[in-house]
């Protein structure tokens, strides 16, 4: 009969191996084999393997009346926003982020607001008592919302208890890492069980209509830890992520079957829980004297909103061999690209210079359409009035944009508007202006610019 199937699994990407090796060949890591027991994983029990004949099933049309409300907003604006409107009956989500981040309170203040309004919702800890969790919803002074509350980590029971009585709407896990099914033998932690489980409860989901977040613990190079797999398994994937020292925190959408990915939700952590950012540029500018050399302030778009967000650069004399180039929140071989065009283009010497670049408030930008706010390759910018349009309720009065884009302004912005039609002209653009405070040559050679004053810098600046 069942013969012994010890496997070696790779606690990274889940491949199995019949036998113990250093390397993952499908993933390329190192000692991340274990030996599991995947009896149950792989093969099927006896009594279901029985030779029956498949059931017979109706196959549906595409169109067709779909039962009610399809989406169930939080009531956290910036939550609903990253996951499409809403919460979509029998869907599964993943929330990825650090310890300490602000998941589980995250989630407790979405359950409370759900379970206010008068649906079911439930609040599983695997990893703290219920004690624990009841304290930190004193805390956020949400002890009075019915959300019905368990410490417990076998999805089994889980699964039973939550089948009885009226459907939950929304069921959050915390953590995948701490659950366990009796279906596999391997121990929990192991990407094995972490599977098994995510399976069990996501079938759960699909089978009842709840929709169900599973919180997932991040390695420190940014993966979900093991559970690389659970990743291809549910239907959104979540990371919540900031920067520890800075009190803001950004959800993120990496993965959505049911909405668009590139929204983000921008919350601040507070004494009371997170607290929803709805206008997001004010956080992103910083508070300091925008006048100061070596800043340039960037209109971009994150999803469908338009956020100001303020590059710093500092260019210093180099004491090494090969000058250091160091970015925060950005990508650095765009900087590589941007000095190289300054430098061949634009007679802007820097090989002997040191040059930093920082996106303030902890943003991280992707859009290529940076570049020009880091002094880049002039290219067409898109929604550029929705840009232009933030800027100026922002207090700023002048913007430098490429001249393709000036067809898409679209009446009044409210700013005077300077179109560059290459680097080089932006480059002599900004040298015959000077500096605003005398700033030493070297300096004033920044993959950032500073563009514009806003009115309300200008004015407390005289
Ligand atoms: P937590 O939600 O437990 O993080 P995670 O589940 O991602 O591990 O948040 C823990 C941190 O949040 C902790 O450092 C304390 C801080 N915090 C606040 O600053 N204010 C609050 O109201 C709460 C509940 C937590
Ligand atoms: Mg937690």
């Amino acid at each position: 009969m069942a013969k012994n199937a010890l496997s070696f699994v790779c606690q990274n990407c889940g491949a199995a191996f019949n036998r113990w090796q250093g390397k993952c060949e499908s993933c390329g890591e190192w000692n991340t084999l274990v030996e599991e027991d995947v009896t149950g994983a792989t093969t099927m029990p006896a009594s279901i393997r029985s030779k029956r004949r498949g059931r017979l099933f109706t196959l549906e049309t595409l169109t067709g009346k779909s039962n009610d409300a399809p989406r169930l907003a939080s009531g956290m604006a910036e939550f609903d926003r990253v996951i499409g409107g809403g919460f979509v009956r029998g869907s599964v989500l993943l929330v990825g982020g650090d310890p300490g981040i602000g998941k589980s309170t995250l989630l407790t203040q979405a359950t409370s607001l759900l379970a206010r309004a008068g649906h079911r919702a439930v609040y599983i800890s695997g990893e703290e008592a219920v004690a624990q969790v009841r304290l930190r919803a004193e805390r956020l002074g949400l002890a009075d919302a019915p959300v019905q509350l368990a410490a417990e980590t076998s999805v089994e029971d889980i699964v039973s208890t939550l089948s009885e009585g009226a459907v939950p709407r929304l069921i959050v896990i915390d953590s995948i890492q701490t659950m366990w099914t009796d279906t596999v033998e391997s121990a929990p932690g192991t990407v094995t069980q972490v599977r098994a489980s995510a399976q069990a409860l996501i079938r759960f989901a699909k089978k009842s209509g709840a929709a169900i977040i599973l919180v997932g613990h991040v390695t420190k190079d940014g993966q979900i830890a093991g559970p690389r797999v659970v990743e291809h398994m549910v239907d959104a994937v979540l990371s919540f992520e900031g920067e520890g020292s800075q009190q803001f925190r950004i959800l993120r959408a990496v993965k959505n079957r049911f909405g668009p990915t590139d929204e983000i939700g921008v919350f601040e952590m507070t004494g009371l829980g997170l607290r929803e950012v709805s206008n997001p540029s004010e956080l992103f500018l910083s508070e300091r004297d925008l006048g100061s050399p070596g800043t340039a302030v960037f209109a971009g778009i994150e999803g469908t909103r338009p956020v100001l967000v303020e590059l710093q650069a500092l260019v210093a004399p180099t004491t090494l061999g090969t000058p250091r180039r160091a970015v925060v929140g950005w990508d650095p071989s765009r900087l590589s690209m941007v000095l190289a065009v300054l430098e061949a283009h634009c007679g802007v010497k820097l090989s002997g210079y040191d040059v930093y670049l920082n996106v303030a408030g902890g943003l991280r930008i992707q859009e290529p359409a940076a570049d020009l706010a880091a002094a880049a390759a002039v290219r067409p910018v898109a929604q550029t009035s929705a840009r232009l349009k933030e800027a100026a309720k922002l207090g700023f009065g002048r913007a430098v944009l490429p001249e393709s884009a000036r067809g898409d302004v679209g009446g009044d912005a409210g700013l005077s508007l300077n179109t560059v039609g290459g680097l080089t002209s932006l480059v002599a653009d900004i040298a015959a202006r000077g500096s605003p405070r005398g700033a030493k040559e070297g300096s004033r050679e920044g993959a950032a610019e500073k563009n514009a004053t806003p009115a309300r810098f200008r004015r407390e600046n005289g």
